[in-house]
């Protein structure tokens, strides 16, 4: 039987990755939901791919998406998620990151469909608006799906390396125009992973019969101090220490107020998981 995939932000760097990812089972087929017409059109031609041009914000447009596709399930992984654009644009961050995740339940709601939100470590203890949209985000996925008939959870994870907006990226051009990076403190840590790892998670994710609605599942990852990466990819004398803005932590957690150990899982338990039902 072949599984219908909606993916909210199929064309942003995640969502390109999951796609080629998923196709890979011949059975899985996804419908790429973006609304940049040009990123839509770039995705490969592909028989199990079908872009779907709308925003998140527009009901009805996800719902015709999953009406007409007869989604079984949704991965939501469309966002705003750049600190600063949240910080100085929060009405556009809510409409984004709060408002396209109430639109993503309604549909689930409305059809039956499985949903997937795709998180992030800023939503524990938040303290960015970044982090606090996605934090509410999460309370209405968990909240909406223990009290209604899908299946809803979350999956949260750090860092992912070379996305967009990545602090390795970020180095790249930093070191390109001034021979030196920056690091804002020195014990200063984060969690990172491979997209490959994302990835492959967050299949699992998809596979494993949710028990419990409203699940985060949180992989094992380490959080790796920021000034010797920059000190080993760059040496010593090119990173330059400044200040640590109210919008940053010094060391992230990926274990929020309402997650015991037992969400914490790694990859390879989850597919153990998988092979187990
Ligand atoms: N990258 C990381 O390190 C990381 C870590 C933890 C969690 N996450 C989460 O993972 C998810 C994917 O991140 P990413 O790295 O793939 O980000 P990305 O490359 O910026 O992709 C975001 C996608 O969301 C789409 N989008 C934004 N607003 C939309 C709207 N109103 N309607 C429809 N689509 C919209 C964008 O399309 P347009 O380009 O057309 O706007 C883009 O395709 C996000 O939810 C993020 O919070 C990322």
């Amino acid at each position: 039987m072949t599984t219908n995939i909606l993916i909210t932000g199929g064309t942003g760097f995640l969502g390109r990755e999951l796609i080629s990812h998923l196709i890979k089972n011949k059975k899985n087929n996804i419908i790429a939901f973006g609304r940049t017409e040009s990123k839509l059109s770039e995705l490969p031609r592909h028989p199990q791919i079908k872009p779907v041009c709308g925003d998140i914000r527009d009901y009805e447009a996800l719902y015709f998406a999953c009406k007409e596709n007869n989604v079984d399930k949704i991965i939501h992984a469309a966002a705003m998620k750049r600190i600063d654009t949240c910080q100085d644009f929060p009405i556009e961050a809510c409409k984004t990151n709060i408002d396209g995740t109430i639109n993503c339940i309604k549909v689930c709601k409305e059809f039956g469909t499985s949903l997937f939100f795709i998180s992030t470590d800023k939503a524990c203890e938040p303290c960015t608006t970044y982090g606090a949209t996605k934090y509410l985000a999460e309370q209405l996925v968990r909240r909406e799906s223990q009290s209604h008939d899908f299946l809803g959870c979350i999956i949260r994870y750090g860092n992912v390396l070379n996305s967009t907006g990545s602090v390795l990226n970020i180095w790249v051009k930093q070191y390109k125009e001034t021979r030196k990076v920056k690091v804002r403190d020195k014990s200063m840590t984060r969690f990172f992973w491979y997209v490959e790892d994302s990835v492959t998670f967050i299949e699992n994710c998809l596979d494993k019969i949710i028990i419990e609605k409203g699940q985060v599942f949180i992989p094992k990852i380490k959080a790796l101090n920021i000034y010797e990466m920059a000190c080993y990819l760059y040496r010593e004398e090119n990173v330059e220490v400044t200040t640590c803005s109210h919008t940053e932590k010094i060391h992230e957690s990926l274990n929020g107020d309402y997650c015991s150990k037992d969400h914490v899982v790694h990859p390879r338990q989850l597919l153990r998981n998988k092979t187990a039902t």
